[in-house]
């Protein structure tokens, strides 16, 4: 039977880890090689448009040829037992390859690209492949840019992403350090009563509220670890 119960994850760059997909802040991660300011701020667009395409054409590249690991494959198969609301801050579509039907993207999608012009969240276009090339137009004429949030730029899922928080039974943390806001201040404003997990293999030093069940590894193994004690909740 399906629990009426609602499991909120909130997930970072370390569920993909495990897929091969480097992760920001790590000593081997993302803005050790490339100085944030050069390829992921409106800045970056205006002054090197070509530079920013060509970088975030190596990402997708990358993400196209990933596979969802364990860790998303056991979110996924959770909407067995429950309704399962995943909140990503990642800009891959690793929750949803790995069978998760309800994700909202925080920071955009890689597989999609967006106006450049004044209008960018009026559609999203799907990138056929990994190539955004120069010559791509929006429906306006204006040259398309990845359909991804950057530094300095408003995030405007967060509303919604606030209103699935408090929906939730239990929060599942994953992979995130916790960081970048106001992605990070989202995890403030789950009920008092939700059963809340942080999963991350630096989860005893994350900074989050004092009724947070650290549990420190990988995704795959620390949500297999608490496995039994979701279930034990979902009965509850
Ligand atoms: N399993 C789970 N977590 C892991 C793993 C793993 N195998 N490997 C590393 N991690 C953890 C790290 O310990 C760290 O806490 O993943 C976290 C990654 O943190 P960041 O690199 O800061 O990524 P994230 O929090 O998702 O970054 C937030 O910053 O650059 C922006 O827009 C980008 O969405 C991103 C945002």
């Amino acid at each position: 039977m399906i629990s009426s119960k609602v499991i909120v994850v909130f997930s970072g760059a370390g569920a993909s880890a495990e897929s091969g997909i480097q992760t920001f802040r790590d000593s081997d991660g993302l803005w050790e090689e490339h100085r944030l300011e050069d390829v992921a701020t409106p800045e970056a667009w205006a002054a090197d448009p070509d530079l920013v395409t060509r970088f975030y054409n190596e990402r997708r590249k990358r993400i196209i040829e990933a596979k969802p690991n364990k860790g998303h494959l056991q979110l996924a198969e959770l909407e067995k037992m429950a309704s399962v609301k995943v909140i990503t801050q990642n800009i891959d579509d690793l929750h949803e390859r790995a069978g998760s039907s309800d994700v909202l993207h925080l920071h955009g999608n890689i597989r999609y690209s967006k106006s450049s012009g004044p209008n960018q969240e009026r559609e999203y276009y799907k990138i056929d492949g990994w190539e955004l090339k120069e010559s791509d137009r929006c429906s306006e004429g204006y040259r398309l840019r990845p359909h991804v949030v950057w530094f300095g730029e408003a995030v405007p899922a967060y509303e919604e992403a606030l209103s699935i928080l408090g929906l939730a039974d239990i929060l599942i943390v994953l992979g995130t350090s916790l960081q970048v806001y106001p992605a990070a201040g989202l995890i403030h404003y789950a009920m008092k009563a939700t059963h809340k997990y942080i999963v991350d293999p630096k989860a005893e030093t994350l900074d989050v509220p004092a009724d947070f069940i650290r549990v420190k590894g990988g995704a795959s193994e620390g949500i297999q670890n608490i496995l039994p004690e979701l279930k034990k909740v979902l009965s509850l």
